[in-house]
Order: structure tokens, then C-alpha cells, then sequence
């Protein structure tokens, strides 16, 4: 794992996406070369309101301008305040922190499947993988979400070229039901060839487990957890293992491999 940095840059680029959903790009970020798809950055807020730091998920990076960006959802009382910083503001950022997502062999299906907030490092990871020479229309990436005005950042993923599904449980957009359903049915088709990459709420990365495990096919999930210090010394982020022991998800996660955490 590469050696956390703690920097202070500024908000570079602040794009309201619709629908409670912001990309907020900092630069210069001294992080910026050493992210990972899957690995996270805690971000102390310039407020005294809130006193924990948030985790975010690398959306995406440029080594060469330092630029490091996440994308988030308001959800409470923390985001809410992100949200409403103007651009400009400096922020003090600790990262890059946790694991990260392991790249498929060439010879490898690619299934990403993404829930809600769960979609910033998957979209990350399949821009690696493109920039790494894996063909994008192999990537299957699976995006579901409750409704359209989850589904963001549309005509970025069109560019990239992946093979998008988009499910929405009410049908506004894509097909309709949970983004598993298609999932399973790729994975019939597919079998053990397919490496599965997943990160979203924990019902459906409990699903994306259990279907995986059925059809002993191999890959990884990211999980979420509260985070109160970020890099291994609180334990307030302790999930149970399937082999009886504990993992910290800020340190040995917060990508696992499918079957090792007990969801
Ligand atoms: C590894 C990781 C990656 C994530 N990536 C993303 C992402 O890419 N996009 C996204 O939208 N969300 C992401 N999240 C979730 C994001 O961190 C939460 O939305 C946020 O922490 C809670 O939102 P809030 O601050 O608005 O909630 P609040 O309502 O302000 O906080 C929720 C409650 O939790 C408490 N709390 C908040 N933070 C902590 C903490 N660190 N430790 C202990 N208690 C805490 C607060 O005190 C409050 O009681 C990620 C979380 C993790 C763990
Ligand atoms: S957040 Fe403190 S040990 Fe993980």
C-alpha cells in the first residue's frame, strides 16, 4: 500500500450533476499519482460543524495536473456542507487509504457492478483498465440505481465504450428490477472466465456474493463502513470474516475478495 499523503489543495472544478449528486475535482494533489482504482481519500471539511472526516472514493485522477476527483451524493449533514463549499475552497485530504481493486487478465470477462454511490471507483477502475490496453466493449458494467435520477454521468460512460446496463427498480431508465437480475444471467452464460468486481449498498453486494459463490467464480467487492480515523487505529470499522476473524475495512479493505467478509 502506498504511504498515505496529507495535502491541502483547492477545489479545482465543482460540477453539480442533478439530482444531490456532485463531482468536485482538487488540485494540486500530491495523492494524485499514487490512486488506485478501489482505494479512498478522508476529507476533513473547513468547518468546525462537522468533526469526523468522510471517505470518498477516488473517482478519477490526472497524475500529470495533480487532479483527483470524487463524485458524492448529499446524504447527511457532512455532504450536505460539501456541497455547498464554493470553488475555490481549500480542504485537507488524507490518501490515497485502503486497497485496491486487482486488474483481470486480457483473457478475463470483466463484470462491474455498480449500486447508487457504489459507481465512483468502478467507473475509475474501467478507465484503468481501458487506459491498461482491455478492450472497453468487454467490460460489461452494470449500473443500477432506484430510479434515473440515480444514474448519473451517462454520456462519460457512452464515451468510454463499455457495455452499459443500466436497471432501475422503478423502470424510468434501462430495464427494470434489481441489477443483479441481468447479472445472473450473464453469469450463466459466462461461467468461470468472468472476474466480478462489485461496490454498493450491502444488500446488493450481499447478492453479487452469494450469486458469485454459487458458480465458484472469483472477483472483488468494495465495502462501506463508518470511518471515524481512516487508517487502521480506531477499529471502528471492523467487519467480521468468514474464517472467524475481523478485518478492519479502512485498512485491509475496503476491497475484499468475494467469500472472505461474513455479509
Ligand atoms: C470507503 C468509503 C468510500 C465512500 N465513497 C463514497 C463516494 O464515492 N461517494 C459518496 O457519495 N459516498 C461515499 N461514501 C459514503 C460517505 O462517506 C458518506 O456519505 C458520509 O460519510 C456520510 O454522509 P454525511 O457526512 O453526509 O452524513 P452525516 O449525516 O453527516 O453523518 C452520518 C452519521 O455518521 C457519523 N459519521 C459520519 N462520518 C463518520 C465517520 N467517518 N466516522 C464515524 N462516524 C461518522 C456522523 O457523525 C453522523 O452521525 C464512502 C464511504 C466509505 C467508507
Ligand atoms: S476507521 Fe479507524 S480503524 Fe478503520
Amino acid at each position: 500500500m502506498n504511504k498515505p499523503i496529507c495535502d491541502n489543495p483547492r477545489l479545482l472544478r465543482k460540477r453539480d450533476l442533478g439530482h444531490n449528486y456532485f463531482s468536485y475535482t482538487f488540485a494540486p494533489c500530491q495523492a494524485a499519482g499514487k490512486c488506485r482504482p478501489g482505494q479512498f481519500v478522508h476529507i476533513k471539511l473547513p468547518t468546525e460543524a462537522v468533526f469526523f472526516r468522510r471517505a470518498f472514493s477516488v473517482a478519477s485522477v490526472d497524475p500529470a495536473k495533480r487532479e483527483l476527483e470524487i463524485i458524492f451524493k448529499i446524504f447527511g449533514r457532512g455532504t450536505k456542507l460539501l456541497s455547498e463549499l464554493p470553488k475555490g475552497a481549500e480542504m485537507n485530504i488524507l490518501g490515497p487509504l485502503g486497497s485496491k481493486f486487482t486488474m483481470p487478465r486480457r483473457n478475463h470477462e470483466a463484470v462491474l457492478v455498480a449500486g447508487g454511490v457504489g459507481f465512483p471507483p468502478l467507473m475509475y477502475l474501467a478507465e484503468q483498465m481501458i487506459r491498461k490496453g482491455y478492450e472497453p466493449g468487454r467490460i460489461r458494467f452494470f449500473y443500477g440505481a432506484r430510479s434515473k435520477d440515480d444514474i448519473i454521468e451517462r454520456s462519460r460512460m457512452k464515451k468510454l465504450g463499455v457495455d452499459l446496463t443500466i436497471v432501475t427498480e422503478d423502470g424510468s431508465i434501462g430495464r427494470r428490477g434489481l441489477v443483479t437480475e441481468p447479472v445472473e444471467s450473464f453469469l450463466d452464460q459466462h461461467g468461470s472466465s468472468v472476474r466480478l468486481y462489485s461496490c454498493g449498498p450491502e444488500p446488493m453486494l450481499k447478492a453479487v456474493n452469494d450469486l458469485a459463490l454459487r458458480r465458484s467464480i472469483r472477483g472483488q467487492l468494495s465495502l462501506e463502513a463508518p470511518m471515524p480515523c481512516g487508517y487502521g487505529v480506531c477499529l471502528g470499522c471492523v467487519v467480521p470474516l468468514t474464517d472467524g476473524g475481523h478485518a478492519r475495512v479502512c485498512r485491509e479493505g475496503p476491497v475484499f475478495e468475494i467469500g472472505e467478509v461474513a455479509l
